[in-house]
């Protein structure tokens, strides 16, 4: 809770640090890296930071938990925290980081706000900073602790046993354990940070939605190839499809993530594109299980050939009693799967019965989860009963951008 000598100054100062939040982030990055050239290797992103999303995502984060301590000091931003801890969990951030990283963002808020930093602003700010990171540092233990590890130890080699072509653009890749620790279960819907030595000798850290219920013994996830388009081809992606091979070692996290499946409720899982790995994840653990869950898999894809994983899905929704799935193609409404129904066009929800009391799973590009979510909440469904999983910075924070809210424009500029 913030405090009655900070809030004045936290309110009179939000709109102007609001306005240059972007220009700090960027600045920030620049001087952590410059300070700490360390952190470029396994820790941070780089395709994230050169596009900036990364940066707008700090920036949205920071905004919206200002003003939550204003408007709803009783609530804090829950989904939002708990999203960033366990993305810093699957990477092994450290309580130690959190000073490094509040003496770079100090700098660069003096840096861009100039002689606006008076004592009394810059002890208000650093209130806030440390209330957001203790929130973090809070949770982030709590998951090293559930799972009996530190920082230092969230991650394991294992070897490559299978690399399996799934379409394309589309590759999985099966590892088994090579040593006799106990494998950690993982929660369906939760992803690995996958960290791959680069040709230039930097690791580089991706997260990898887990694709398969838990033996004891492997890990399975799905790559899709990064096309440049614009801009460069991705790296990671590309170098694990084209390069990493059976019989192969690499480096992952234990199983993170926030958006997991609730198995006490009917499920409708919307995806679209490589957005199927995490419902993937989630249908393999139900059929595992012998589940009798009323499931609804809705999939968006450009047509049949470009869509992943698509018997294995279709295998376990079989295996789930009355689960039924649905599927729309760009390039027609052709299918030689026994679906249930195959529209062409864009996913569209009006004839789609749903259950009563289900929970919403969304994983796809972000203007396809924007549209889904506003077509649910039209249809009656309550935000909090929607998650929805973003394959990268959450550049959206949909549960927390309001027309009014200061963070608005940065949280969702570029989404
Ligand atoms: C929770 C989560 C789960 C995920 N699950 C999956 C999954 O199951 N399967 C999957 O395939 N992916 C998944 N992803 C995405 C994955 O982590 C990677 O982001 C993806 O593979 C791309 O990585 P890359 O290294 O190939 O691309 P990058 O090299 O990181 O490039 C990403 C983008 O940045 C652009 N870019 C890079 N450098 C520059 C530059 N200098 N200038 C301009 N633009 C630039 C590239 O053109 C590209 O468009 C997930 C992500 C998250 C956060
Ligand atoms: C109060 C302090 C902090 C805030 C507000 C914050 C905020 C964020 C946010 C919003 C994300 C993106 C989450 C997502 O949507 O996926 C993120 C990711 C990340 N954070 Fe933090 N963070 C803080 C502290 C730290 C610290 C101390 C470190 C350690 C160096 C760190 C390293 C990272 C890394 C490496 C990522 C992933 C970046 C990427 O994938 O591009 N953060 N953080």
């Amino acid at each position: 809770m913030l405090s009655d000598r900070s809030r004045p100054v936290i309110e009179a100062t939000l709109p102007v640090v609001a306005d240059h939040i972007h220009e700090i982030a960027r600045r920030f990055y620049m001087h952590l890296f410059d300070q700490h050239p360390e952190l470029h290797d396994g820790v941070f992103n780089r395709g994230n930071q050169a596009e900036g999303s990364q940066q707008v995502a700090l920036a949205g984060s920071v905004a919206v938990f200002a003003s939550a301590l204003l408007k709803t000091p009783e609530q804090l931003p829950e989904t939002l925290l708990s999203r960033i801890a366990h993305k810093h969990a699957s990477l092994g951030i450290t309580q130690a980081q959190y000073d490094v990283v509040h003496d770079n963002l100090f700098w660069a808020i003096v840096d861009v706000l100039g002689d606006a930093v008076t004592p009394e602003v810059a002890a208000a700010w650093d209130e806030v900073y440390w209330l957001m990171a203790y929130a973090l540092i809070h949770t982030e233990r709590g998951l090293y602790s559930a799972r009996g590890v530190r920082p230092e130890t969230v991650w394991r080699d294992w070897r490559v046993v299978e690399k399996l072509p799934e379409t394309d653009d589309v590759v999985t890749f099966k590892l088994q354990r090579i040593d006799d620790r106990l494998v950690r279960t993982s929660l369906p819907g939760q992803y690995v940070t996958v960290q791959v030595p680069m040709p230039d000798g930097v690791r580089q850290p991706r997260q990898y939605s887990l694709t398969r219920a838990d033996d004891g013994e492997h890990r399975q996830f799905a790559v899709k190839r990064v096309r440049g388009g614009d801009g460069p081809d991705g790296e990671v992606s590309n170098h694990l499809c084209d390069k990493v091979d059976v019989g192969d070692v690499i480096t992952t996290s234990l199983p993170f993530g926030d958006v997991v499946l609730d198995d006490s409720r009917p499920a409708v899982f919307a995806s679209a594109g490589i957005g199927i790995t995490p419902m993937a994840g989630m249908l393999s653990h139900l059929a595992a299980a012998g589940s009798h869950l009323p499931v609804t898999l809705l999939h968006a894809d450009a047509d049949e050939r470009s869509f992943a994983l698509r018997g294995q899905v279709l295998e376990d929704i079989r295996r789930i009693p009355g689960a039924a799935m649905h599927v729309w193609y760009e390039n027609g409404a052709e299918s030689s799967l026994p679906v249930d129904s195959v529209h062409q066009g864009v996913m569209a929800l009006d004839d789609v019965v749903f259950q009563d009391g289900a929970a919403y799973y969304l994983c796809g590009p972000l203007p396809f989860m924007q549209a889904v979510r506003s077509a649910l909440i039209d249809r009656g469904v309550a935000p909090r009963d929607i998650q929805y999983e973003v394959f990268g910075p959450d550049l959206w924070q949909a549960d927390f951008v309001t027309e009014d809210a200061p963070g608005a424009e940065a949280a969702t500029a570029s989404a």
